[in-house]
């Protein structure tokens, strides 16, 4: 498979948002080791993937609606289709990769996990972006509901850093967007 150079993947690298195709065991694994090649201070390995295929997505879609369930002001039709479509949420690509840190009860050890598994997130996406995959870093609300942990089977104390979507684009790679270097760079000497 086609691989690139780590300037070139982590100026291409762009958020899919639309993914399709597959992904097998093999290639998933072999980007969660690219991740955990992270830098992690005093090695404590914070991170943890779980991979969501198949009809697991469609458990973790039933889930998360019966979350919002309890939540939305919405009625009738209107929440029914609201439901309907975080349901399937989760089914926007083949696979998912829920990565979690553990959480630590010194408050600048539990910063630094959750900063080496940021890391790690943005290393497999540049291993997916390398590999000829899409992918997309999500969040939003079900990422910080302590129910999905527990659907997923991730520990309650542990956070939600990514959900990435993974698959292959089925959408043009979206354009860049300028930077601006001055505007956050200076230099002291
Ligand atoms: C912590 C984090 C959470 C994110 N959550 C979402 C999300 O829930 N939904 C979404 O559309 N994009 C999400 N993104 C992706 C950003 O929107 C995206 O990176 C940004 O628009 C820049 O686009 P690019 O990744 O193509 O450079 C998230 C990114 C980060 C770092």
């Amino acid at each position: 498979m086609r691989s690139m150079e780590v300037m070139e993947a982590l100026r291409g690298r762009r958020s899919i948002g639309k993914l399709d195709g597959d992904i097998d065991d093999a290639q998933v694994r072999e980007l969660v080791e690219a991740a955990i090649h992270a830098p992690n201070h005093k090695l404590t390995e914070p991170w943890r993937f779980t991979v969501v295929r198949g009809d697991a997505r469609v458990r973790l879609g039933a889930a998360w609606a019966d979350c919002e369930a309890g939540r939305t002001t919405l009625t009738g039709a209107e929440r029914d289709a609201y439901l309907r479509r975080e349901a399937q949420k989760p089914l926007r690509a083949p696979v998912l990769i829920v990565v979690s840190t553990r959480t630590d009860a010194d408050p600048i050890v539990a910063q630094e996990d959750f900063a080496a598994s940021a890391a790690a997130v943005q290393n497999l996406l540049l291993a997916a972006h390398a590999r000829g995959f899409g992918a997309m870093w999500r969040t939003g609300a079900m990422a910080y509901d302590q129910r999905i942990n527990e659907h997923l089977g991730v520990e309650r104390s542990d956070r939600i850093v990514a959900i990435v979507y993974l698959g292959r684009a089925a959408m043009p790679l979206p354009r860049d967007r300028p930077r601006n270097v001055e505007a956050v760079l200076r230099t002291l000497s």
